[in-house]
């Protein structure tokens, strides 16, 4: 499994890395980075003291003392159940990037690093982060099995380009739990093979809303089904609660997906099921979408919309009625 924060972020940081692990013996079990040389820039500091806690007997800790540090591109692999918390912030200071950012309508573009990617994590929780202007995705998650975030923040403008807070794929029992997004993209997107994903609590905006999808652009993406979205507020979006899929490509199934709870406030399209997303007009509308939806429920959904459409459904029927 492995953490890798993509940064030159500067990092504001009480940080506490927790891992079970089980080589070498280490004495009081926390590594602090402010004792491997880390100073302003702690890249090295923070990749030989997860190296040594990853080597110990027993739980460890890194630690990254409260501070503002640099953080520059870092992989940190290790062992299971990760544990990140903190009450601390990583900035990308991305805005410089996002004005030349040509990913939202150039699938070939050169791709702008993200913030935390979590991949191939098992049993995680990470708590009290925040992570502020992306350059791209903030979070990007892969592979997981039962990961938490809870109270986890995402600041970034309205207007920033193609900075979605939390997106997930190809992961099972993903845990987004009383969290505070705003994004200039989605504020969750769940990507082809996610499945148990559970998203209570959660305010989102600005941004684009809580997404599934876009799917069936890519050849041969696993289902998505089991997506459970509750008791969350969603205010001043382009869009609330969303699934969407390309026309005429690729096949794929999501089914099996609840939305329930949810207030919207000055949403502009507060539900969507969107067969033919073509954002940029990089499809044709030729044919229709072949990725199958079903299963699908919105209950107890209020609030304001900014525009007069409430509920946008653009499908595909498999079986006609
Ligand atoms: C975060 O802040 C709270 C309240 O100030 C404090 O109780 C907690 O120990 C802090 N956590 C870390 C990891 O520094
Ligand atoms: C999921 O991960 C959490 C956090 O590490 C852990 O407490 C919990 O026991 C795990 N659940 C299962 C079913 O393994
Ligand atoms: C609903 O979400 C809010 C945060 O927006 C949280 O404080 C509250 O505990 C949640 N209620 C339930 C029943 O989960
Ligand atoms: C939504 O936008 C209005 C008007 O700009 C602003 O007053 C309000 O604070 C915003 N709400 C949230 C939750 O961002």
């Amino acid at each position: 499994m492995g953490l890798k924060v993509v940064s030159s972020a500067i990092i504001s940081f009480s940080l506490l890395l927790l891992l079970a692990s089980t080589a070498k013996a280490q004495s009081n079990g926390v590594f602090d980075v402010t004792k491997y040389g880390g100073k302003e820039d702690i890249t090295e500091a923070l990749n030989n003291a997860w190296k040594d806690a990853c080597a110990s007997t027993n739980p460890s800790k890194v630690l990254i003392p409260s501070g503002t540090y640099l953080l520059r591109q870092v992989t940190l692999a290790g062992l299971a159940r990760l544990r990140l918390s903190s009450n601390g912030t990583f900035d990308r200071q991305g805005n410089v990037a996002w004005s030349k950012s040509t990913c939202n309508k150039d699938k070939n573009c050169e791709g702008l690093p993200m913030n935390i990617r979590f991949d191939f994590i098992t049993n995680g929780l990470v708590r009290d982060i925040t992570t502020r202007d992306s350059k791209n995705f903030h979070v990007n998650v892969l592979g997981c099995k039962n990961l938490t975030f809870q109270h986890f923040t995402v600041i970034a403008p309205g207007e920033s380009i193609n900075t979605d807070g939390i997106h997930i794929g190809q992961s099972t029992g993903i845990y987004i739990i009383n969290s505070n997004i705003g994004t200039g993209d989605d504020c969750i997107s769940v990507g082809d093979g996610t499945e148990e994903l559970h998203v209570t609590g959660v305010t989102c905006g600005p941004g684009h809303g809580i997404s599934v999808g876009s799917l069936g652009r890519y050849p041969n993406e696993k289902p998505v089904s089991g997506i459970f979205v509750k008791n969350c507020t969603i205010s001043n979006t382009t869009n609330g609660v969303r699934i969407k899929s390309w026309p005429d490509l690729y096949g794929g199934v999501a089914s099996n997906m609840h939305f329930e709870d949810i207030v919207m406030n000055n949403v502009q399209n507060p539900v969507v099921v969107d067969q033919e997303y073509c954002p940029w007009n990089q499809c044709s509308l030729k044919s229709p979408s072949k990725v199958k939806i079903s299963d699908v429920s919105f209950k107890n959904i209020r609030g304001t919309s900014a525009t007069p459409v409430v509920v946008k459904l653009c499908l595909q029927w498999w079986h006609p009625v």
